[in-house]
């Protein structure tokens, strides 16, 4: 593929990351056994994990979406979040997974659990494929389930993208910082 030259390593590979979609889709079913279980897929960074992981669940759940952007330059998010696609139906009493492709420093999350916990889910639980976990800067958003904590790299590939590009790469790779320093 083209874009593989842009890429310094890779990470995360197919297989590293399918074991632990695995794994996580089956802790997600075990935990949330018997309860009326909704999947929130956070657009666009989540929808290759997202549909990875909704096949390793196996109880009954619904999924909706959420888009958001942040404003920020493209390597940082500024903490100031905008709704640009709400979820289609309302979520009271609902047991809410969140799943985020990547816990950077937690702005994003941030306001969405209080967008969404103001609408009176019976939980809210966070599912996250990445922590950059020395990025943090909102201390109180830990995950509930996490795939993997990285070291503080921009990542792209599985979903992730830098200017929309790379969200094809079966794997996480690391950007060449050339790419994004000039
Ligand atoms: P936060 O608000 O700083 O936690 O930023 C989270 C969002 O920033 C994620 O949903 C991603 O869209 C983006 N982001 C943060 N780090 C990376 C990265 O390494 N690669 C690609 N996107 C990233
Ligand atoms: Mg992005």
């Amino acid at each position: 593929m083209e874009e593989r030259k842009d890429i310094e390593t890779i990470m995360l590979t197919e297989r590293q990351i399918h074991n632990r979609v695995v794994q996580i889709g089956h802790e997600i079913s075990k935990k949330y056994k018997g309860k009326d279980l909704l999947l929130v897929g956070i657009l666009k960074g989540a929808f290759v994990f997202f549909s990875d992981l909704v096949r390793s669940i196996d109880i009954p759940m619904a999924v909706d979406f959420m888009a958001v952007s942040s404003y920020g330059n493209e390597t940082e998010s500024s903490g100031i979040v905008r709704i640009m696609k709400d979820l289609d139906d309302p979520i009271e009493g609902k047991d809410v997974l969140i799943i985020e492709d990547i816990l950077d420093t937690g702005h994003t999350l941030n306001y969405l659990l209080k967008v969404l916990n103001a609408r009176k889910p019976a939980s809210i639980k966070l599912c996250v494929l990445l922590d950059k976990f020395e990025r943090r800067e909102v201390m109180d958003i830990v995950p509930d389930f996490t795939g993997f904590k990285i070291e503080n790299e921009f990542v792209v590939g599985y979903g992730l993208d830098y200017g929309e590009k790379y969200r094809n790469l079966p794997y996480v790779g690391v950007l060449k910082p050339s790419i994004y320093e000039d």
